[in-house]
């Protein structure tokens, strides 16, 4: 149990890749806090704070509850994000805001708030995702949100250390819900499948662990070989189809 009395802190974690890591962090004997936009029943070790981490007096609550109960916190996740569209789709200018305000804002916000009760031994992991450093079109919102969300990365490791980590890691396509995948699904992936919640959950605690001490400001991308891929036109039968790709 290498977290026993040690204090995780995670936004998101009703459900998907959050759960997995509430699960893997209880499983390791430590105590968690979490926030989700969902209700959900506190347990043993548990914590399960309702609110929406866009806003301002949620996470300001979030922060007191855990600071008025444990006085310290020992890792951050920030998890939580929905997929935001972008220009083809016009999105207004006020979900792109949302979209940082939660993908971005909220992980600055709580980082601010939390970071003074951090000790020597201390972590902070932020999700993004692939989409931080490639596209497919009409994604601008979340890929906004998750190319902030990686450059305060690097910024906060270099302005919280030598006291407290701070990485990220970049999954790919993570399966979260059962659904049915063809062959090509699959076998795009250099690895031949997709990724887990559990294969994301496994590196979060790796991250924040002592093992990983040597580690801060750095992005772990999770996703099967599949950004290594080069494509070209009839590579392996992938045609570029300009109607559909030029809109
Ligand atoms: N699943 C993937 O393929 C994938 C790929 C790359 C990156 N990611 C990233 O991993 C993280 C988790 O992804 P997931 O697929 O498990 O997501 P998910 O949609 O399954 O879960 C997100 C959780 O965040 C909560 N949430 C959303 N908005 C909130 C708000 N305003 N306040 C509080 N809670 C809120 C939701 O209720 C939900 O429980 C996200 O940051 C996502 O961008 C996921």
């Amino acid at each position: 149990m290498r977290f026993s009395d040690k204090v995780i802190v995670v936004t998101g974690g009703a459900q998907g890749i959050g759960k997995a890591i509430v699960d893997a962090f209880l499983a390791e004997g430590a105590f968690v806090f979490m926030m989700d936009l969902q209700h959900g029943q506190s347990a043993a070790n548990l914590v399960w704070i309702q609110g929406d981490l866009t806003l301002d007096e949620d996470r300001k609550f979030f922060v007191d509850e855990i600071l008025k109960s444990k006085r310290k916190v020992d890792v951050l996740v920030n998890n939580a994000m929905v997929f935001t569209t972008g220009l083809r789709s016009h999105t207004p200018t006020e979900a792109i805001r949302k979209a940082i305000e939660l993908g971005a804002i909220a992980p600055y916000d709580l980082i601010l708030q939390l970071s003074e009760s951090m000790n020597e031994s201390s972590s902070i992991i932020n999700l993004l995702s692939t989409r931080a450093f490639q596209s497919q079109a009409d994604s601008e919102g979340y890929a906004m949100a998750k190319g902030a969300l990686g450059s305060l990365t690097h910024a906060a490791a270099l302005s919280l250390g030598p006291k407290v980590r701070v990485n990220a890691i970049a999954p790919g396509w993570i399966q979260t819900k059962p659904s049915t995948l063809s062959d090509s699904d699959l076998l795009q992936h250099p690895v031949g499948r997709v990724g887990t919640p559990g294969d994301i959950a496994k590196a979060v605690v790796f991250l924040a662990s002592e093992d990983a001490g040597f580690i801060t400001g750095e992005t772990i991308t999770i996703d099967g070989g599949m950004s290594k891929r080069m494509i070209y036109h009839h590579d392996e039968g992938w045609t570029f189809a300009t109607k559909e790709n030029h809109g």
